[in-house]
């Protein structure tokens, strides 16, 4: 993708521009980003979807009637479970629907001029008339693109959010917007975290949130501590705690000082290694969400000659100076193989006169993820 060129996408700005002045900065609103969008997928398929139990899917009633108040309830859900078409205020959310359609997923991809490791997935959600999951603030950026119908979006910075008590879904209660729009379908609405919106449908109502990951700093210490310490049981396993200079002790309970420290060593080893930490992470990274499953060919291996490889839409692969990473896995990579898969990370596919220009090693590397089900050929 062509950073620098200006996007209908993006009302006209580039993706560097964009990146610059409003991501996780200040809202952008696009009218007719994507003019003429038909939805991807039809109502009931979407219904279909969400009665899938390996999807993560919600339903959001808002009553306004004589017990006034918010329902949640999470998936599957037969088509059944779900509210008359009829009845106003309903939401149903369907999460990860890009790990399920490849135009889903093709309409993610057009956002990859932010890090896929910052890029979470698609979520449709289908409402009736006044239908929203209330006002809210949510930690991660949003693109809103409205797929169906009209929303009626209130917007606004909130400086001290009070949540509503009692209810299943964080809602604001003292919401105050600054700008109130409806938007139409192909139009694109982008939030950074933490700025208070509430979008009513008006009408049946389809909207497309292509959402985004941010790490919690905890998080990630945890993630790596667990890796670093299975690395440390293959290096430090067998090193034992001497203290042939132990004096006697008055105060048994005391923990030696020498342990302490010998404590601090063990944990300044296994953080030494630079590389442990990138891969740690890489691996964390490109982890497939829980309910991903590959199928497996069976076959124990393929033959590449004359194919061209394309990766499959669950994939996750990313790389960083040393190292490629592929659903969970890291591969040091150095030379020409690193450059190509560099390339399969980032183009999500590989011609077949490049595949042809890998050693004998990737190439049985690339063949085992064709068995695997992470990757195809074309
Ligand atoms: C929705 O699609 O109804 C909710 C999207 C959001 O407000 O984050
Ligand atoms: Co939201």
């Amino acid at each position: 993708m062509d950073i620098t060129q200006a996007l209908p996408l993006l009302g006209g700005i580039s993706p560097q521009v964009f990146m610059k002045r409003h991501w996780q900065k200040k809202p952008l609103l696009v009218r007719q980003a994507l003019p003429g969008l038909k939805p991807l997928l039809d109502r009931a398929e979407l219904f279909e979807l969400a009665a899938d139990e390996d999807v993560q899917s919600r339903l959001v009633v808002h009553d306004t009637g004589k017990t006034p108040g918010w329902r949640l309830a999470h998936g599957p859900f037969a088509r059944k479970a779900l509210p008359p078409l009829k009845q106003a205020g309903w939401t149903l959310l369907v999460q990860g629907v890009d790990l399920h359609d490849e135009s889903v997923h093709a309409l993610m991809n057009q956002f990859r001029f932010v890090p896929d490791a910052r890029l979470d997935d698609v979520m449709i959600s289908y409402a009736t008339d006044t239908g929203g999951v209330g006002p809210h603030i949510d930690s991660y950026d949003v693109f809103l693109l409205q797929a169906f119908g009209r929303r009626r979006w209130r917007i606004g910075r909130q400086k001290r959010p009070v949540l509503q008590d009692g209810v299943p879904l964080k809602i604001l209660t003292n919401f105050v917007p600054e700008q109130e729009f409806v938007v139409e379908p192909g139009d694109l609405l982008y939030l950074p975290p933490g700025y208070a919106h509430d979008g009513i449908a008006e009408g049946g109502c389809m909207t497309y949130s292509i959402g985004f990951r941010i790490p919690k700093k905890a998080e990630l210490a945890r993630e790596l501590l667990q890796r670093l310490a299975e690395d440390a049981e293959d290096e430090l396993g067998e090193v034992l705690y001497r203290d042939a200079d132990q004096s006697a002790v008055d105060q048994p309970a005391a923990i030696p000082p020498s342990m302490i420290e010998f404590a601090q060593q063990a944990l300044q080893e296994v953080m030494l290694d630079p590389q442990a930490l990138a891969r740690g992470l890489g691996e964390y990274m490109t982890e497939p969400k829980p309910n991903v499953w590959f199928e497996a060919l069976e076959t124990d291996t393929v033959f590449l000659a004359g194919s061209s490889v394309q990766l499959d839409r669950r994939t996750r692969m990313m790389f960083d100076a040393h190292h490629i990473f592929i659903n969970g896995e890291s591969f040091n990579a150095g030379g020409r193989d690193a450059a190509l898969m560099r390339a399969l990370a980032n183009e999500r596919q590989l011609a077949a006169s490049d595949v042809k220009k890998l050693t004998q090693q990737a190439k049985v590397l690339v063949s085992g993820w064709a068995v695997a089900g992470w990757l195809r050929l074309v």
